[in-house]
């Protein structure tokens, strides 16, 4: 360590601090986390500790192939023994490109250090033409306009480039803005965490204070384990709804539990978090982006406005309550942050449907559906998988009109593998041709936390482990019934059985001859148990009982 030149001194058994960082030119969303990682340092040395980055994997969502989230627990398993394996007495997580955060934060609890997190906050407001316009959600609306003949594509590279004009994560509510809005109001990070934009200075700032928490806590052992309570996760679930946050959050919440033995289900999204209306108004359930949030006051101006929902004793990163990071927030923009009494009794939430085809669970998210088609009953046009769907859906002998349910197999955890988020199809051309704009969509696969219709996700067990998804047939009625929480495919038990007894007659094989794919699809846990490695959940401590020096 000396010949980076530091001196004897700094070995007199201080707080040594792990800067996990996630920083990568091939995240653009984590591409300025080397530079706030050196205002962690200021704050540690100015603490008393001692200050040593090192390398996470970095899993960009616009890069990685198959899927980011193939290796969000491959990132989990590196950070849980990178923290463990080496000297070092707590853990600052860089991250935020949606799978960063979560798997970083999955790994850190099963070694359980004082640990304390930063995101890389929001990329400045997309522009285009006057207009305000966000990443992934406005991507999804120009792509379908330009498969409608409607947007010419030099446009839509013009609107690609202003929206994509800062470091940052999406700046619409998508998976990583809706996550590091859960890891503060878990008291995870310092208040602030999740709106102040990349580039503002006062993220810098955050930053800098970080470095001083986190000797701190290392002071005063606070310890993931125990801050964290089952109270946190509820606490986390309200503010999901609030926010109108990503249904990738499920998952994500559920891996993170089971890292801490928290008990936590997919039913209590919806027991917990579906009498809170939806208050953020943020694309795509809304108008407005994170950089107007921020301005509006961000989570604590949120949470200070739904108190009464949230349990405010509980502990955090600083050692006092959650309740001190909203307590006084005021909201400076109710068009942004609406008033509870204003949005009260619209549909909110994450919806998890139960029936013949999911009996593990499907989950919908309605503030970003079409209230329309929230109950609602259609001929299913099925795809086999992926390349089954991309091959016919722009056929014009496509059997499909607007009420048909589009149903696509083999995209679960293990089929693709990795749960890839196209879970909300694009429509049929010819569809999108005579104007429509959103049809009922069913897969076991997961949707970009940016994105919206009326997409039912996650269905559990997945086709691919032999679910009853997998033996759904062209021309079959589904009925989806949200409001009464059911998906039914309309036959009967005995032809529900005979069917299921043909498809379990031919098991899928692990496709995967050898690497981590081999290893992911061997140990995968399906959605509705967060998609963890079963041999990942759980906690080992940080002690390491041997040592070859
Ligand atoms: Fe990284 Fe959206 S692509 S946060």
């Amino acid at each position: 360590m000396k010949s980076e030149g530091l001196p004897d001194d700094v070995f007199d058994g201080r707080p040594v601090v792990g800067i996990c960082n996630t920083w990568s030119e091939l995240t653009p969303c984590n591409r300025h986390l080397r530079d706030l990682a050196e205002h962690v340092k200021r704050g540690v040395w100015e603490a008393g500790g001692l200050p040593l980055e090192f390398p996470a994997m970095s899993l960009g969502e616009t890069q990685m192939r198959p899927t980011a989230m193939l290796f969000r627990n491959l990132l989990a398993m590196e950070v849980e023994e990178s923290i463990r394996g080496n000297p070092i007495d707590g853990v600052v997580l860089l991250g935020g490109c949606d799978k960063t955060t979560p798997g970083q934060l999955m790994g850190a609890c099963s070694v359980d250090l004082p640990t304390v997190i930063i995101s890389s906050g929001p990329m400045l407001n997309g522009k285009h033409c006057g207009e305000d316009i966000g990443s992934g959600t406005d991507v999804w609306k120009f792509s379908e306009a330009v498969r409608a003949g409607e947007m010419k594509i030099d446009e839509f590279l013009a609107a690609e480039a202003g929206m994509s004009r800062s470091p940052g994560t999406c700046m619409t509510m998508g998976s990583a803005s809706t996550f590091a809005c859960i890891v503060e109001a878990m008291g995870l990070s310092l208040p602030g965490n999740a709106t102040i934009p990349a580039v503002d200075a006062r993220r810098a700032a955050m930053s800098h204070l970080t470095g001083r928490t986190i000797v701190d806590m290392i002071k005063n052992d606070r310890r993931l384990s125990t801050i964290l309570t089952r109270a946190h996760f509820e606490n986390a679930i309200k503010v999901l709804t609030a926010i109108g946050g990503s249904t990738n959050a499920t998952i994500h919440l559920l891996a993170i539990a089971g890292r801490l033995g928290i008990d936590l289900t997919l039913d209590d999204f919806d027991r917990i978090g579906s009498n809170v209306p939806v208050q953020a108004n943020i694309k795509p359930s809304g108008d407005y982006l994170m950089e107007h949030f921020h301005y509006a006051g961000g989570v604590p101006a949120l949470m200070n406005q739904m108190r009464d929902h949230l349990h405010g004793h509980l502990d955090t990163v600083l050692g006092q309550p959650i309740e001190t990071y909203y307590e006084g927030a005021k909201v400076f923009n109710p068009a942004v942050i609406q008033p509870i009494e204003e949005v009260a009794g619209k549909p909110s939430g994450i919806w998890v449907l139960k029936g013949n085809i999911a009996p593990e669970g499907a989950i919908i998210k309605p503030s970003a559906a079409s209230e329309s088609l929230l109950s609602h009953t259609g001929r299913a046009v099925v795809f086999e998988d992926i390349e089954d769907y991309k091959a016919r859906i722009d056929s014009p002998d496509l059997d499909v009109d607007e009420n048909s349910i589009l149903v696509l197999k083999g995209c679960g955890p293990k089929g693709y593998p990795g749960m890839p988020e196209v879970g909300n199809m694009a429509l049929p051309k010819k569809l999108l041709e005579q104007g429509v704009r959103d049809m009922v969509r069913m897969s076991d696969a997961r949707m970009s936390g940016t994105a919206f219709g009326t997409v039912i996700l996650h269905v559990s067990p997945e086709a691919e482990a032999g679910g009853p998804l997998a033996v759904v047939r062209s021309g079959d009625v589904i009925e989806l019934d949200g409001p009464g929480r059911r998906l039914t495919l309309c036959i009967d038990d005995a032809e529900m059985a005979a069917r299921l007894e043909i498809r379990a007659a031919q098991p899928k094989e692990n496709p995967h001859v050898r690497g981590y794919a081999k290893l992911y699809y061997d140990h995968v846990q399906q959605a509705h148990e967060g998609a963890d490695l079963d041999f990942l959940v759980g906690c080992s401590g940080s002690v390491v009982e041997r040592e070859s020096h």
